[in-house]
């Protein structure tokens, strides 16, 4: 996803919907929130969404702020992941993707300023706190604290000895899940909740998310497929958007069941149900 400030453009045209979703909740939106998405949008109460973009050849990192680069500053990526940062309570990443998203501060509004007001008055419609509360895992505890995204309270995930590391070094709520480097993923989304944060996104990076998934913690994936070839070679790996993890298991991973497909131009939006049980 984009990080760096939105480079000036025209207005946004809206997205065209190829496939409208089915059996979701619908969000009271403005009529310009529903008219720039093509349409109504919601999310479950316990929702825990994830959104990336990727190349069309599956690439989901390219160094710093590799959103932006992938989706070549998209507007309408930029305006999608406004809407589902403006549906979030909380916002889960690793800290790897705090630090390679420099400037980034994980709101609505600063990554698409033109609905700045839409989204301000969708959280309020939805009786949310002006901003989500920005989650960070880091199980080592070495975390960029000056980061401009931790200039709002926030809160650490982490472990004891990531806890001891970070003592006195914040002011920002620090919860340890136990002596593992390696925090459960369950328990990640156990202790947000407990924090009072139901409906959550996360933005990554592809560890987390592999983590995540793996743990069956994901309900649904927002993917943004940006008509660029990006191509791999033996050095530049590049990552997809799910790292880590063998979702394959013994040969036969799950099929997702596509939700909605929305377009804009050569850009796709795709949302898919992590869960077959969920086909509506
Ligand atoms: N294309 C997109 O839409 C998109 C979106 C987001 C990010 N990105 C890119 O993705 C890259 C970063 O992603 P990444 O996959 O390398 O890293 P990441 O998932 O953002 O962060 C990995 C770090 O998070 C912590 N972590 C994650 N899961 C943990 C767990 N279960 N227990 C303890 N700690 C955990 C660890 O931190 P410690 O080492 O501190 O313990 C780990 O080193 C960046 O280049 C970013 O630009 C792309």
């Amino acid at each position: 996803m984009s990080a760096s400030p939105a480079p000036s453009a025209g207005p946004l045209s809206p997205l065209e919907t190829l496939l409208p979703a089915r059996g979701q909740p619908e969000y009271p939106l403005s009529a310009e929130l529903s008219r720039l998405y093509g349409g109504p949008f919601g999310l479950p109460p316990d929702a825990v969404y994830s959104n990336f973009v990727v190349s069309l050849d599956g690439v989901a990192v390219v160094g710093a702020s590799s959103g932006s680069t992938l989706s070549g500053h998209n507007q309408a990526d930029r305006f999608v992941m406004g809407l589902l940062r403006a549906a979030a309570q909380a916002i889960v990443i690793g800290s790897a993707t705090l630090s390679a998203s420099p400037g980034q501060v994980w709101s609505a509004e600063q990554v698409f300023p033109g609905a700045a007001a839409d989204f301000k008055e969708l959280r309020r419609r939805l009786g949310l706190p002006e901003f989500p509360t920005l989650v960070v895992v880091s199980g080592s505890g070495a975390l960029a604290l000056d980061h401009p995204g931790m200039a709002r309270p926030a809160m650490i995930l982490t472990s004891e000895a990531g806890a001891r590391r970070l003592a006195g070094q914040t002011r920002h709520q620090v919860v340890s899940l136990g002596p593992a480097a390696t925090l459960d993923p369950l328990q990640i989304v156990t202790a947000i909740r407990a924090a009072g944060h139901q409906v959550i996104l996360s933005e990554g990076g592809p560890l987390l998310l592999g983590q995540l998934l793996h743990a069956q913690q994901v309900n649904q994936l927002f993917l943004t497929v940006s008509p660029l070839l990006a191509g791999r070679t033996k050095e530049l790996t590049r990552a997809g958007f799910v790292e880590g993890v063998d979702l394959l298991g013994e040969g036969v991973g799950e099929h997702l069941a596509l939700l909605s497909v929305h377009r804009h131009q050569s850009h796709l939006f795709l949302r898919y149900l992590a869960k077959q049980s969920e086909d509506p």
